[in-house]
């Protein structure tokens, strides 16, 4: 299982700042990263909140069951000491998603608190990065596929129509064609 986590005022993607950060909505990113896992056999848990201990809480919560992480922080990236300690806790890798590119923007959003405690960040590429992070996080991914190989030995194929998506928001619209 795969967690996307995503912080602060990500949820409101599609309508904040579009100019910076398109009009793709997290719903649109959760169901990308769902239907790229599910090619190699991965469930994803995305998760979203505003609230610094509940994203903390969501990882260890989900430490024993994840073979990755993909995490866009949000402006806790900047801030947060906890987050960084939290992601040096873990054992499986980390990868920090940005779609903006943090370090053409203002001054503050160069300092990465976080990054140093991640395998590494794909930053200014829009929702594009969270998809090329599945896709690394998967290809790292070396244990059983949801409990069993297929004859060959390679990941069990999955219909994307079977793909579950756990605490999955409402379908809204967006310009990811998925
Ligand atoms: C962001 C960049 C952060 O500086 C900002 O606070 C965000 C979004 C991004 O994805 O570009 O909330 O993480």
């Amino acid at each position: 299982m795969i967690l996307l986590v995503n912080g602060p005022n990500l949820n409101m993607l599609g309508e904040r700042e579009p100019e910076v950060y398109g009009a793709t909505t997290l719903h649109d990113i959760e169901k990308m990263v769902a239907e790229a896992c599910a090619a190699y056999g991965r469930v994803v848990r995305p998760f979203q909140s505003n609230h610094e201990g509940a994203v903390i809480d969501f990882i260890q919560e989900n430490r024993k069951d994840a073979l990755g992480l993909i995490v866009n922080p949000g402006a806790f990236t900047h801030t947060s000491y906890a987050l960084h300690d939290c992601l040096k806790s873990i054992s499986f890798p980390v990868v920090e998603v940005h779609i903006s590119n943090v370090h053409a923007r203002e001054e503050w959003r160069r300092q990465d608190l976080i990054a140093p405690a991640t395998r590494g960040q794909i930053v200014g590429l829009g929702p594009a990065g969270y998809y090329y992070a599945a896709i690394w996080l998967c290809t790292q991914a070396t244990d059983p596929v949801m409990g069993e190989y297929d004859e060959d030995g390679g990941p069990v194929e999955v219909d994307p129509e079977d793909v579950r998506v756990d605490e999955a928001p409402p379908v809204v619209g967006g310009d990811y064609e998925g």
